[in-house]
C-alpha cells in the first residue's frame, strides 16, 4: 500500500479512455494493490473520490468515500466503495448544478450540470455485482468519477463563468451552495 502522486491536468492519461478489466486481472495481486493505492492516496489528499487514471493507470477503476465529518460538512456521508467497470444510466431528465474540484485540477472550482439520479452498475473489488441507485450530491460524486474513465475532466462539462478559485469559491459561492445541498 502506498500513497501515489497524482496526475495534473495535461498528463495525456487523463484524456485517454482507460480499459476494462477481467475478472481475472482484478483478482490479481497488482490490481488489488492498486486499489489499495487509490484509497491510500485519496484518504492522503483528503478527496472525495479517486480514478485509477489520476495515479497514470488506464483502467476503469475508482474509488469513493465521503467521511461523516469535516472537510464536507454540507455533503452526506458515502461509505467507502470501489466501482470497477462501472456503467452510469441517468433515472430521468433531472439535472441540478454541482460545484465541483477535482484532485487533477489545481486550485479550480464550478458547477456542473449532473444528472439528479443515476443508476450504477459496477463490479466491487472482489467482482461482486453493484446495482444500485444513488441520488443528489453522491449521484454527482459518481458521475465526476467515472467521468475520469472515459478521459472527461469536470472543467470541459462545467459553465466556464462558474470556474473560481478556491478562495473565490468560499467567498462568493459556499453560501449558496450549502443551502442549496441542505433543501
Ligand atoms: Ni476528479
Amino acid at each position: 500500500m502506498a500513497v501515489r502522486p497524482i496526475t495534473q491536468i495535461g498528463a495525456p492519461v487523463l484524456r485517454q479512455r482507460a480499459r476494462a478489466l477481467t475478472h481475472a486481472e482484478l483478482a490479481s495481486p497488482e490490481v488489488q494493490a492498486l486499489i489499495d493505492d487509490l484509497i491510500d492516496t485519496m484518504h492522503d489528499a483528503r478527496g472525495a473520490g479517486l480514478a485509477a487514471p489520476q495515479v497514470g493507470e488506464s483502467v476503469r477503476i475508482a474509488v469513493i468515500e465521503v467521511p461523516a465529518d469535516p472537510p464536507h460538512p454540507y455533503r452526506p456521508a458515502i461509505p467507502l466503495t470501489v466501482l470497477v467497470n462501472p456503467v452510469l444510466t441517468p433515472i430521468d431528465d433531472e439535472q441540478f448544478a454541482h460545484a465541483e474540484g477535482c484532485l487533477s485540477v489545481p486550485d479550480l472550482r464550478g458547477l456542473v450540470p449532473r444528472a439528479a439520479r443515476v443508476r450504477v452498475q459496477a463490479w466491487d473489488r472482489h467482482g461482486a455485482a453493484i446495482d444500485e441507485i444513488v441520488v443528489g450530491l453522491t449521484a454527482a460524486t459518481y458521475q465526476h468519477e467515472i467521468d475520469h474513465l472515459d478521459g472527461v475532466l469536470f472543467v470541459d462539462r462545467a459553465d466556464p463563468r462558474t470556474l473560481a478559485t478556491m478562495a473565490e469559491f468560499e467567498r462568493h459561492q459556499m453560501p449558496a451552495v450549502i443551502a442549496a445541498a441542505r433543501a
